[in-house]
C-alpha cells in the first residue's frame, strides 16, 4: 500500500503509560501528527496472557491503519513482546511497524556490558523476548530479569518521589536477582517516570536505559528510509481510549506535560 508523508503515526499502549513514548516522538518529530490509542478497558496488559494481548493488539492496529496511519508504534513492552511478529505478518504491506524492544536491545548490546538487569511487567518477563534478542546480538551476556508488577500502578497513582515509591523500589532493586549488574533496562513504558529515583538508588553507578528516545530515533530513521517524514503538521494530535473515566484524564498529566482531551472510542 502506498503511503504519503502527511499521514499520521499511530501509537498504542495498554493505557496511558505509552504517552512517555508518544512524547519522545513528538519532541523528536514535532511536524508529525500522532493518533494515540490507550486500551484502558483492558489495562494492565502485564497481567494478561500473550493470546489476549495479541488479540487486543490486532484490533487496535486495524483501527489505526483504518485511520490511515503510515506507521504503528507499539508503545507497550507487554504488547511488543507478545504481538509484534503477529502484527507484522497480519498487516504485511499495510503500514510500517515499530516496537519498543528492538531499539532498546540494540542500544544496550552495542555497549558490550557483561551483566545487565531488566525490570518489567510479568507478561514481558515471561515472554523471554528481551533475553533472546540480547543474547542473539551478544552471546554470553548475562541477563537478569525481574518482574516488578507494583511499579506501573504505583506510578499511575502518582506515587513517585515519595516514601512509598522509595520503599517499593528499594525492595525490588535490592532483590538478589539484580545484584552486580552494570546496566538496568527499564522495559516498561511507565518506568521512565521513576528513572531519576532508580539512578539515585544506584548512586549513578549503574547505567539506566529506557525506550523513549531510542524508539523516537528509530521512528525517525524508518520514516526517513521510506521517504515518509512529514514536513508540516496539519491536524492536532488525537488521543483515544477504549474506556473513559475522569481519573484516566487526570492521570495523563503525570505522563504528558500538557492537558489532553481523551476521546472515548468503545472498541470492545
Ligand atoms: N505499558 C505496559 C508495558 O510497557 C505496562 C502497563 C501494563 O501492564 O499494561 O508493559
Amino acid at each position: 500500500m502506498q503511503h504519503s508523508p502527511n499521514q499520521p503515526i499511530g501509537v498504542f499502549d495498554s493505557g496511558i503509560g505509552g504517552l512517555t513514548v508518544a512524547n519522545a516522538i513528538m519532541r523528536a518529530l514535532p511536524q508529525e501528527e500522532i493518533i494515540y490509542f490507550g486500551d484502558t478497558a483492558h489495562l494492565p496488559y502485564g497481567e494478561k496472557s500473550a493470546d489476549a494481548i495479541r488479540y487486543y493488539s490486532l484490533r487496535i492496529a486495524k483501527f489505526l491503519l483504518e485511520r490511515h496511519c503510515k506507521m504503528v508504534v507499539i508503545a507497550c513492552n507487554s504488547a511488543s513482546t507478545a504481538a509484534y511478529r503477529v502484527l507484522l505478518e497480519f498487516f504485511k504491506g499495510q503500514g510500517l511497524f515499530v516496537n519498543v524492544v528492538d531499539p532498546l536491545v540494540e542500544s544496550v548490546a552495542a555497549r558490550r556490558f557483561q551483566k545487565v538487569g531488566l525490570i518489567a511487567t510479568k507478561a514481558t518477563v515471561q515472554s523471554g523476548i528481551y533475553e533472546q534478542q540480547l543474547l542473539h546480538l551478544q552471546p554470553g551476556l548475562e541477563v537478569h530479569s525481574l518482574a516488578t508488577p507494583l511499579l506501573a500502578p504505583m506510578i499511575e497513582e502518582g506515587f513517585v518521589h515519595n516514601d512509598v515509591s522509595q520503599v517499593v523500589l528499594e525492595s525490588y532493586l535490592g532483590h538478589e536477582q539484580l545484584q552486580g549488574i552494570e546496566a538496568l533496562l527499564l522495559a516498561c513504558t511507565h518506568y521512565p517516570l521513576i528513572k531519576t529515583e532508580i539512578e539515585n538508588f544506584y548512586h549513578h553507578q549503574v547505567e539506566i536505559f529506557d525506550s523513549t528516545d531510542v524508539v523516537a530515533t528509530e521512528v525517525k530513521r524508518k520514516l526517513a528510509e521510506h521517504k515518509l517524514l512529514n514536513e508540516q503538521r496539519r491536524h492536532a494530535h488525537r488521543f483515544f481510549v477504549s474506556d473513559y473515566t475522569p481519573t484516566f484524564e487526570q492521570t495523563t498529566r503525570i505522563f504528558y506535560q500538557e492537558d489532553i482531551v481523551l476521546e472515548h472510542y468503545p472498541m470492545w
